[in-house]
């Protein structure tokens, strides 16, 4: 018998506001065309004015342990993954813990930016199966339009904001790759690729919060060479290959690069999960929307089996495999 760290719950929430591709045709030299033939994306959330990340992570989490029919005194951690923090410190997810009204267990940020959620999951993960947490939420909360420079269009047209949470929760389990779960992780960082994607701005280089600067193109390529790889990685971990995989829940920052990457996994694009074109990109919050949005309507179905993927800023990039 080992332990698994198995999914008892999901949650999420979408800022109020909702803002169509034609609110940047108005203010940009951009077209709703332009945005949804190179990104898919339609419309996206931007939290309201004092909104902050800590708020909509508060909700997700609440919604997350609703779900699972748990209070937070259930919780042994929050682990939470952001690269939009209300404040420098402390940890957004101590903000969380309180808002949960949860007194005890330990409760930290994880910055990987888009792939921080992945990071985060793997992070859980590891500490459940250590035998150092029993229950843990994790959370992934972002406000990037607070980082948005709204002049450049290859950049503001992209981004939104949200969250997405998850309970794990330890079982028993027979050691197979036929278990509930997580089955394996794969984690990848490149520092050398920093240029391609950064804020220009910072506690100890600026003194400012910074706005995101990002070279497309050029992310866009590694994406696509990428993201296949570290699900490939993740899959043969686990004994297993694309052909086992129910679903794909990905990062949603472009269409094209999901369609990509699901065509160099040979799976077809009705067994991924897809919420781009609705939220744009929200960086560590994409994949658990996405996966609490698939939950509540009642997609995903115990003993299928998920590959998640995402890559980000550092570069950094990885993929979880579980079985729900
Ligand atoms: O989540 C973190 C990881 N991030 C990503 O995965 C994002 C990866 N990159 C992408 O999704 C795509 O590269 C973009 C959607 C950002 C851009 O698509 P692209 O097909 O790579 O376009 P491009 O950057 O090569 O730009 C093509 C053209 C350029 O004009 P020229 O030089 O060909 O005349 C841009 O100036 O599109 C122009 N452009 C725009 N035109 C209208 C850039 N932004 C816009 C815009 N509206 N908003």
């Amino acid at each position: 018998m080992i332990r698994r760290s198995v999914v008892r719950g999901t949650g999420h929430y979408l800022p109020e506001r909702v803002v169509e591709n034609s609110w940047f045709e108005e203010r940009l030299d951009t077209t709703d065309e332009w945005i949804r033939t190179r990104s898919g994306i339609e419309r996206r959330h931007f939290a309201a004015e004092g909104q902050t990340t800590s708020d909509l992570a508060i909700r997700a989490g609440k919604a997350a342990l609703e779900r699972a029919g748990l209070t937070a005194e259930d919780l042994d951690g929050i682990v939470l993954a952001t690269s939009t923090p209300d404040f420098t410190f402390p940890a957004v997810a101590t903000m969380v813990q309180a808002g949960l009204g949860m007194k005890r267990g330990f409760a930290y940020d994880v910055q990987a930016v888009c792939a921080g959620f992945v990071f985060a999951l793997a992070n859980a993960d590891a500490m459940i199966r250590s035998g150092l947490a029993s229950r843990i939420l994790v959370v992934g909360a972002e406000t990037f339009s607070r980082i948005m420079d709204w002049t450049d269009r290859s950049t503001c047209v992209l981004f939104g904001d949200g969250a997405g949470a998850l309970i794990l929760e330890a079982q028993d389990a027979a050691g197979e790759n036929t278990d509930r779960g997580i089955l394996s992780s794969d984690l990848n960082s490149d520092g050398t690729y920093r240029e391609l994607l950064y804020v220009d701005g910072g506690v100890s280089s600026t003194g400012t919060a910074g706005q995101l600067r990002m070279q497309g193109n050029l992310v866009f390529r590694h994406a696509v060479d990428k993201l296949a790889k570290t699900a490939h990685t993740s899959l043969e971990k686990a004994g297993l290959d694309g052909s086992d995989v129910d679903w794909m829940i990905p990062h949603q920052a472009n269409l094209r690069i999901i369609s990509a990457t699901a065509q160099k996994m040979s799976l077809p694009l009705d067994k991924v999960v897809l919420t781009v074109a609705d939220h744009g990109n929200t960086s560590a919050a994409s994949i658990p929307l996405a996966m609490s949005i698939a939950d509540a309507e009642g997609r995903l179905k115990p003993g299928q089996l998920i590959v998640t993927e995402a890559i980000g800023g550092g570069l950094s990039w990885g993929s979880v495999v579980l079985r729900w």
